[in-house]
């Protein structure tokens, strides 16, 4: 046990610590003036690649509001491209105007050196280290790769993944080589992210929810064993703790630890505790309504207060939003949400 390690570490390996460390996913966007006004200025893919941009946009909230933990701006769709697939986003959101729907386009996707292909997300990384205090740890992320197949597959997403689940149902084969290809290609990405400073990281499968719990075991778990035991398997002993964030899962929350995470961030649909008694105590992150950051400060504080009231003990707990900040979210309910966690 490291007792110098950042409180979000030391929380994401389930080790004691002195209270509960708090972020939320999101935390660096729409909702504050600092991001707007760059934005205001640049395009979303611009501020990914230029790392002084997405370096500011990284601290503004924890200048802000102190957050035990910073999210490195960026997007989980920015490592499709360095695969050949192209990405743009508008104002209706992301956007794959080549979808990748068959075999062949399947065949033609490659794994790629991040240092050659995402190189800026690496340099934002530095940057912010550098200046982060020790316990306020960088956090990496990535899309998983059915999440990451979804955006690939519709190009523009839809509600019912039609195209992503149409190939599951017509070719399964290249459905699998589908996820085998993009979990290659994702765990060089994320070590490369711990190389260059980021104390945890995270996988987003924001679509795993779609899924039956049948077919989530047969086709996404596999893949994300693929990343989390190659993580592992190229950084050794230097692995910073790996989560798994899913939403809509609940159903088949007992099968999440195959996965290989360490830790488990959850969505709103079952009580923290709970969740945290179903998946065998491990550590866990989560899980606040992201739309009761739109109600007031002292309605924030009382729906924390009641959530952390969930769960017996303090260890293994990070607390964050069941999904992320919402635009129009108002900062000072942002404010309360820390504040609440971190004085309790
Ligand atoms: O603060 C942070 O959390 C760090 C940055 C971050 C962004 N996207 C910035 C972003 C992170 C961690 C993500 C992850 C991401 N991106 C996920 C997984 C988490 C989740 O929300 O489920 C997904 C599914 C995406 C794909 C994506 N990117 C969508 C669906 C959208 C459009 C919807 C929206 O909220 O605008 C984006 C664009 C995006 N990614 C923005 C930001 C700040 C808005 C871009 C803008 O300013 O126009």
């Amino acid at each position: 046990m490291d007792n110098d390690a950042p409180l979000l570490v030391r929380a994401l390996r389930g080790e004691p610590t002195p209270r509960r460390p708090v972020w939320l996913m999101r935390q660096a966007g729409r909702y504050l003036p600092g991001y707007q006004k760059v934005r205001a200025q640049s395009s979303f893919l611009e501020m990914c690649r230029r790392p002084d941009l997405a370096a500011e946009v990284t601290l503004e909230p924890i200048e802000r509001f102190g957050m035990d933990g910073a999210v490195v701006f960026s997007d989980i769709l920015i490592p499709l491209e360095a695969m050949g697939i192209t990405v743009e986003f508008d104002d209706r959101g992301p956007l794959c105007p080549d979808p990748v729907r068959d075999a062949d386009a399947i065949a033609a996707l490659t794994p790629f050196d991040p240092r050659e292909g995402t190189p800026w997300i690496l340099e934002t990384l530095e940057r912010i280290v550098e200046v982060l205090p020790r316990e306020i740890p960088a956090i990496g992320f990535s899309g998983a790769p059915f999440t990451l197949a979804a955006y690939a597959v519709e190009g523009r997403i839809t509600k019912s993944l039609n195209h992503v689940m149409g190939l599951r149902w017509r070719d399964p084969a290249a459905f699998t080589n589908l996820l085998t290809v993009l979990a290659d290609a994702t765990a060089p990405y994320l070590a490369a992210q711990a190389a260059a400073g980021a104390g945890a990281l995270q996988v987003f499968d924001t679509w795993a929810g779609m899924l039956s719990r049948e077919d989530w075991a047969a086709f996404a778990l596999p893949s994300l064993r693929r990343v989390f035991d190659g993580v592992r398997a190229l950084l050794g002993d230097a692995c910073p703790p790996l989560v798994l964030y899913t939403k809509g899962t609940a159903g088949w929350i007992d099968l999440l630890p195959e996965s290989g995470a360490d830790a488990f961030s959850v969505d709103w649909r079952l009580p923290l505790g709970e969740s945290k008694r179903l998946l065998g105590g491990r550590a866990i992150q989560g899980n606040l309504d992201p739309t009761c950051l739109h109600a007031t400060p002292q309605a924030v504080r009382a729906a924390t207060r009641e959530m952390l009231a969930t769960v017996e003990g303090r260890d293994g707990v990070v607390v964050n939003l069941g999904h992320g900040v919402i635009v129009g979210t108002p900062p000072e309910n942002v404010a309360a949400f820390v504040d609440e966690v971190q004085s309790a």
